[in-house]
């Protein structure tokens, strides 16, 4: 398919066989992340996911009893996400193939919405966030939930790694003024754009919502960014990624004397939780 947000990378089949797969979260885990997000809405409220994927997190919000109203780009996330709909025989999942660039809902549908992992996607997330304040009904409400890892574990700083290799190789490889990553949307102008739409953060920052143990090797780590199922490095060209990874098997082999050895990472799934208020729509 084409992607109709224009942006260099697909949700295609093969990213949403492995979505779950590497994504998902154990089942206790996923559950209580249902829970803690419906916890956040009005009872039954109609709750409307932006880039709803393969429902890892549409599905248990669900089971929590929300009414979830999916919208996505890609038709091969909607299909993995569809079949998981029929298997576990659910009725409270509604699907819409479409960008949340211009999303086809009337203004205050929706007692609440949700946006895990797909801002950093959208280069204009501050507009989708503008319309969001329209479908949501004053006083309705926003969750952004974001999966975290430990950044004193292993796992993270590998990661911290990663991102700073690929500014370094970004920088000695692509031409003046291209960029080796995705458009950036950090969480202080997320939240300085919402107060602008008069929405108020609830809480003190964001809460856990759920918090677990895995354990990972280096190597599956290592493998995970390299096979680009990571989808922080999809979107890097050949180059960039083989030069990054040249670095970062040998730090990789610096630091950790076993790649192979199991070690123990703590996370979290975390929710930010913002309520719209009366403010007059122009
Ligand atoms: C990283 S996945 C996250 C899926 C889900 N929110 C989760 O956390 O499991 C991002 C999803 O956003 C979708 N997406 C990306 N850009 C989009 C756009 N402009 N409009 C609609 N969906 C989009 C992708 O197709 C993909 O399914």
């Amino acid at each position: 398919m084409t992607d109709q947000s224009g942006l260099d990378y697909q949700f295609d089949t093969r990213v949403a066989e492995q979505y779950d797969v590497i994504r998902g979260h154990p089942a206790e885990v996923s559950d209580e992340i249902g829970r803690a997000i419906a916890a956040q809405m009005p009872e039954a409220a109609r709750v409307l996911e932006l880039g709803v994927g393969t429902g890892r997190i549409a599905l248990p919000v669900a089971a929590a009893g929300c009414e979830v109203y999916g919208i996505d780009v890609s038709a091969h996330m909607l299909a993995w996400l569809s079949r998981r709909i029929a298997t576990e025989g659910r009725d409270n999942i509604h699907l819409a193939r479409g960008d949340i660039t211009a999303l086809p809902f009337r203004e205050g549908a929706f007692d609440g919405a949700m946006a895990v992992h797909v801002l950093h996607l959208v280069a204009d997330w501050a507009d989708v966030l503008e319309q969001v304040s329209r479908l949501v009904r004053p006083g309705g409400m926003l969750v952004l939930g974001r999966d975290w890892i430990d950044p004193e574990s292993f796992s993270g700083t590998l990661r911290n790694t990663f991102r700073r290799t690929v500014v370094e190789v970004g920088t000695e490889m692509l031409p003046p003024g291209a960029t080796a990553a995705a458009p950036p949307s950090g969480g202080a102008a997320i939240v300085k754009t919402l107060m602008d739409l008069g929405a108020h953060p609830v809480g003190e920052g964001e809460v856990i919502g759920a918090e677990w143990q895995t354990e990972l090797t280096p190597r599956q780590v290592l493998d995970g960014i390299r096979s680009r199922d990571d989808a922080e490095s999809w979107v890097l060209p050949d180059d960039v990624l083989t030069e990054t990874m040249r670095r970062l098997d040998a730090f990789a082999e610096a630091q950790w004397p076993d790649l192979d050895a199991e070690l123990p990472v703590t996370r979290r799934f975390m929710l930010g939780v913002f309520r719209f208020g009366d403010r007059a729509r122009a």
